[in-house]
């Protein structure tokens, strides 16, 4: 069961970046930390990315799809993660305009930026709680070898290059630069500025 582990892992990539982002603003709202627009543009980029080009078209179109059929229980769970991951999108476009008014408006808008990046992490992490805790298990529990056979196959993007190791490779250097751009104890970039 590939897919699990591969899943779980980019859970917790996804995970990494919304805590830096989170201690980020933390950072400014406690210490009048000055922002890095750069770097709050490249952790937006990629939790908007990853998740909606890689990681959601995986689930859905090959281990939901799979234990919907297999599992016809599942259906309200797995209604209930397919409906989140179209409301994710939406959430990340309030994300995109908090962070362009915050660049724009200055202190003024730092509010509705927070209040934005702690609602998106909340939703994310109840999210993935939700998949890992209950829709993974029932997968292992309903799906047949062949089933995971086929899902293995398309996690590691056989099926589809583009859900697989290149693209991953893509996203990778996506959150190198965010490890690099990103203070510590986050990440290997330059130390905070006091505004
Ligand atoms: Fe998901
Ligand atoms: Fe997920």
């Amino acid at each position: 069961m590939e897919a699990i582990r591969i899943i779980v892992n980019e859970h917790r990539a996804l995970a990494a970046v919304l805590h830096g982002m989170l201690y980020l603003v933390h950072e400014i709202r406690d210490h009048d930390d000055k922002p890095d627009f750069n770097l709050f543009g490249a952790m937006i980029y990629y939790i908007d990315s990853f998740p909606e080009r890689f990681h959601h078209p995986k689930e859905d179109q090959y281990l939901y799809r799979l234990l919907r059929v297999r599992q016809p229980e599942a259906a309200p769970l797995l209604d209930r993660l397919k409906t989140e991951h179209r409301v994710g999108a939406e959430k990340i476009r309030t994300l995109e305009q908090a962070l362009a008014r915050y660049q724009q408006g200055g202190r003024a808008e730092f509010a509705n930026f927070l209040a934005a990046v702690e609602s998106y992490a909340t939703f994310h992490w109840e999210h993935m709680r939700a998949e890992e805790q209950e829709a993974l298990p029932m997968a292992e529990k309903y799906l047949s070898v062949a089933d995971w056979e086929a899902i293995d196959a398309a996690f590691l993007g056989h099926s589809d290059p583009m859900l697989g190791t290149d693209a991953r490779t893509e996203f990778d250097k996506l959150f190198t630069r965010i490890v690099n751009l990103a203070p510590p104890p986050i990440g290997l970039g330059p130390e905070r500025q006091r505004a």
